[in-house]
């Protein structure tokens, strides 16, 4: 046994090169706090230490991110920005235009990330040709998740079509039980619109609507049927909807409280969190459409700052976020798949399974299309004009029609 003075002096050199290592540090801004993401967010912040980083965890409450962006812009505008922040696609560009972005080129050819990214990514963490985010995972919006229970019980298996969704739906309702686990949140109420946008409309209609803003598409009879829909859905939806969180709705599907949630796959993260098995507890069936993927994908963008330490921690994150091992663990605990190209499926579960196939049939078809709801499309100002009247006509007795009128005439001023 050593003497205790000697263990003493070695604790103090210990000590004095972590905090001699502290010096890379990064203040992480991001919205992942439901219990699902706050496991993935820790496998980033392990990995960071375990490199050496110091992560500064500065978590923003709510999710899809609409309240953290709001903290993001104040702290822009009082010129103390984060030195890293989860924001994605077109938000990518707007802060890349006005050169508030670290610009990444150093680090992506050092790591060939031309050669590990999908194209389909690329674009979306490149400014004008240069890398100014890393992106971590890929998401699909387009899922319906279930009680398998429930429906055993109700006699119902998922639905393959929107009016085998209302026939199914119908029933759990007549059974005593909620349909459709829902928060009533505008990015989640516009979550369920591109997903019926998908559905009724196919991934061109889609991207006429939703890329082109097209004003035929905008106003014809296929948008009254989405909104009609729309309108079937909010008839499924419990009193307690309005504001509650989407992972308070995924808890409804786990206690049988509902039978379904139309979400992303980061819902699958609550379910494995909560220990739950896929097939037994929970299943996964892409939601009723004649093919196509929404694709969500989240990224970390490094604001310029001045501070050496947190430009280190910059570039430790960097470096870090496309690593194999870190692409896995993290989309492992998220519900999505890598972003990083070669990773791996392994230890991935079928809704991981069915994503990646999926994605790769609808990137030959040319139907892959990109979620609004959640930023990979359009500018903030489309957005928020699909979020208001989409929100309205969902909490109001506002007719499709009305709907359609008001979409396509907001929708010219917003671009
Ligand atoms: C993000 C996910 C997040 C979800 C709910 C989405 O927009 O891409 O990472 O888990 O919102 O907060």
């Amino acid at each position: 046994m050593g003497s205790p003075r000697l263990s003493l002096v070695a604790l103090a050199v210990l000590f004095g090169s972590i905090t001699a290592q502290a010096a890379t540090t990064a203040e992480v801004l991001h919205f992942w706090t439901s219990g699902g993401e706050a496991r993935a967010a820790l496998s980033l912040k392990q990995a960071f230490e375990a490199r050496g980083g110091v992560w500064d965890d500065a978590p923003v409450a709510g999710g899809g991110g609409d309240a953290m962006a709001a903290v993001l812009r104040a702290r822009a505008l009082a010129q103390v920005p984060p030195s890293v922040a989860q924001i994605k696609g077109q938000n990518i560009q707007e802060w890349a235009e006005i050169g508030s972005l670290q610009g990444l080129n150093t680090i992506a050819q050092q790591q060939n990330w031309d050669e590990l990214l999908p194209d389909l990514l690329k674009e979306t963490v490149q400014y004008q040709g240069n890398y100014v985010a890393v992106p971590l995972n890929i998401h699909r919006v387009d899922w319906i998740w279930a009680n398998p229970k429930v429906l055993d019980k109700v006699g119902v298996t998922p639905p393959q079509t929107w009016d085998e969704f209302n026939e199914v739906a119908d029933k759990i309702k007549a059974a005593g039980i909620i349909p459709l686990a829902h928060g009533g949140q505008p990015w989640q109420d516009v979550t369920l619109f591109e997903v019926v946008l998908l559905g009724i409309g196919g991934a061109d209609f889609y991207k006429k609507v939703y890329l082109d803003l097209d004003q035929d598409a905008l106003r014809s009879k296929t948008m009254i049927k989405v909104f009609d829909q729309m309108r079937k859905l909010s008839t499924y939806v419990d009193p307690g909807a309005p504001g509650r969180e989407w992972n308070l709705a995924t808890a409804m599907v786990m206690r049988g409280e509902a039978a379904m949630q139309i979400m992303g796959d980061w819902a699958k993260a609550e379910f494995l969190t909560a220990g739950l098995k896929y097939g037994e507890d929970f299943i996964c069936v892409s939601s009723p459409s004649k093919g196509g993927y929404i694709i969500n994908s989240d990224s970390f963008a490094m604001f310029k700052v001045s501070d050496p330490e947190q430009k280190a921690g910059q570039q430790l994150m960097a470096s870090m976020l496309l690593d194999e091992e870190v692409q896995k663990d993290f989309n492992l605990l998220k519900g999505s798949i890598p972003a990083r190209l070669g990773v791996s499926l392994d230890g991935f579960d079928e809704c991981a399974m069915k994503s990646s196939e999926d994605l790769l049939l609808n990137e030959a078809r040319n139907t892959v299309v990109g979620s609004i709801a959640h930023e990979l499309v359009q500018s903030g100002a489309v957005r928020g004009a699909f979020l208001d009247v989409v929100t309205e006509h969902f909490n109001t007795d506002m007719s499709s029609q009305e709907a359609v009128n008001q979409l396509a005439e907001t929708v010219i001023l917003a671009d």
